[in-house]
């Protein structure tokens, strides 16, 4: 019961690179960094260095300790397709 989730390809994720609509996906998961830019304490174009693209690496090398799936938990999206599935 209820709705599935939403699966997110790398592709259509690929779309959303520009500050007003700014998508990543961390650890699997894909969120709308556009309303969470103004409040980054490293910067808009720190943070626009994930947009449109799997930010988990460059997130982790740079803040590991930030819990990202709290902060962002309301700009949560759906599920990134891994490579290779459909
Ligand atoms: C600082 C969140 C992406 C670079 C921080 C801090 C948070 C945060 C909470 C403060 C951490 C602390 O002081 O311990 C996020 C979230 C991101 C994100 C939710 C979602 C994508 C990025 C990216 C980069 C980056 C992609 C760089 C490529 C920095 C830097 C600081 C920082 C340099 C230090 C700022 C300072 O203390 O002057 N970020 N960040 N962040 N972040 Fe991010």
């Amino acid at each position: 019961p209820g709705v599935p989730p939403v699966r997110i390809t790398l592709e259509e994720l690929k779309k959303h690179s520009k500050p007003e609509d700014a998508w990543t996906a961390l650890g699997g998961k894909v969120y709308n960094l556009t309303p969470y830019l103004r409040f980054h304490p490293g910067g808009v174009k720190e943070t626009m260095r994930c947009a449109g693209k799997d930010g988990t690496h460059l997130f982790n090398i740079t803040h590991m300790w930030v819990n990202y799936d709290r902060m962002l938990a309301n700009c949560f999206i759906g599920y990134l397709v891994p490579p290779g599935v459909n």
